[in-house]
């Protein structure tokens, strides 16, 4: 799809690589400036060049989104380098414990998954939060996983994690409404050609590359690619969405129906 974002600014967190680096691109070839996301500015080079080639502004924000101080810091910085920031797309950052049964998970993991897949979204939202309120205006996008909407074994605390941003999403919409901000989250699940997939498919062993396969089997349209999140991801940035908020969108090729 095509949407005119053109004069927009867009912070995308975990945008070096994989679902984020997607979004970054198709949102700036749709006309939004960008800052780019990740820990590590050397895997943003490419990106950055890309986004210029487009005759977009474009930078880079180093943070991990795991740690609060350095989300506040990201989107100061963004401010001021963009001089605001219309559209948050929260993504990446995906890890803190390989799946297994909850039986077996170390409590000592808990915290890095809730840290990976629940509070590093939080953060990132609360950070644009007063800024959004200011200028009366502003699209959030989270990017989480299926497993949150739809029981997955070997995923209850990601999809724990996944499912408390589901309802976050809509009550944070419904408080946000009032200053004209929307707040819509994508539940994608294998996506092929990043980073999550690349790590599940790396040991034939393990579980998580059981369950990506057996996701692969039963997934009548194939597997997802990164543009599939990327244009459902720019309808919400645009103008076109507007009367859409606290919504949350399944990106399963046919396997899930969640209610
Ligand atoms: N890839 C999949 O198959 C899949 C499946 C289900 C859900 N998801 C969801 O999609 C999101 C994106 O997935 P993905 O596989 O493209 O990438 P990912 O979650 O591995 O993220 C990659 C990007 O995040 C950056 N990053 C990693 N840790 C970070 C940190 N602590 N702070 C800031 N940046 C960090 C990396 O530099 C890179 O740019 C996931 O976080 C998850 O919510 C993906």
């Amino acid at each position: 799809m095509q949407a005119d974002l053109t004069g927009k600014a867009a912070l995308v967190t975990g945008s070096t690589k994989g679902i984020g680096k997607t979004i970054a691109l198709t949102l700036a070839r749709n006309g939004a400036d960008i800052v780019l996301n990740g820990r590590n500015q050397d895997h943003a080079l490419n990106v950055l060049e890309d986004i210029r080639g487009m005759g977009r502004q474009a930078s880079f924000e180093q943070a991990d989104i795991w740690n609060y101080e350095e989300v506040r810091r990201m989107v100061d910085g963004a401010i001021r380098k963009m001089g605001k920031i219309d559209i948050l797309v929260a993504s990446g950052a995906g890890g803190g414990a390989p799946p297994e049964f909850f039986n077996k998970i170390d409590p000592e993991l808990y915290l890095d998954v809730v840290r990976s897949h629940w509070l590093s979204r939080l953060y990132c939202v609360r950070a644009v939060m007063d800024h959004m309120i200011e200028r009366q205006s502003g699209k959030i996008i989270i990017i989480t996983t299926d497993a949150g909407r739809t029981p997955t074994p070997r995923e209850s605390l990601i999809g724990g994690a996944a499912a408390a941003l589901v309802l976050m999403t809509k009550v944070i919409a419904q408080e946000t409404a009032r200053w004209q901000i929307r707040i819509n989250t994508i539940c994608t699940t294998v996506t092929k050609d990043t980073p999550g997939y690349d790590y599940a498919m790396a040991d034939p062993t393990s579980h998580i590359y059981r369950i990506f396969k057996k996701a692969e089997e039963r997934m009548p349209f194939g597997m997802n690619r990164p543009d599939d999140i990327a244009q459902l991801a720019l309808f919400l940035a645009s103008e076109d969405s507007n009367q859409i908020t606290g919504q949350i969108f399944s990106v399963s090729g046919g396997l899930s129906f969640p209610g």
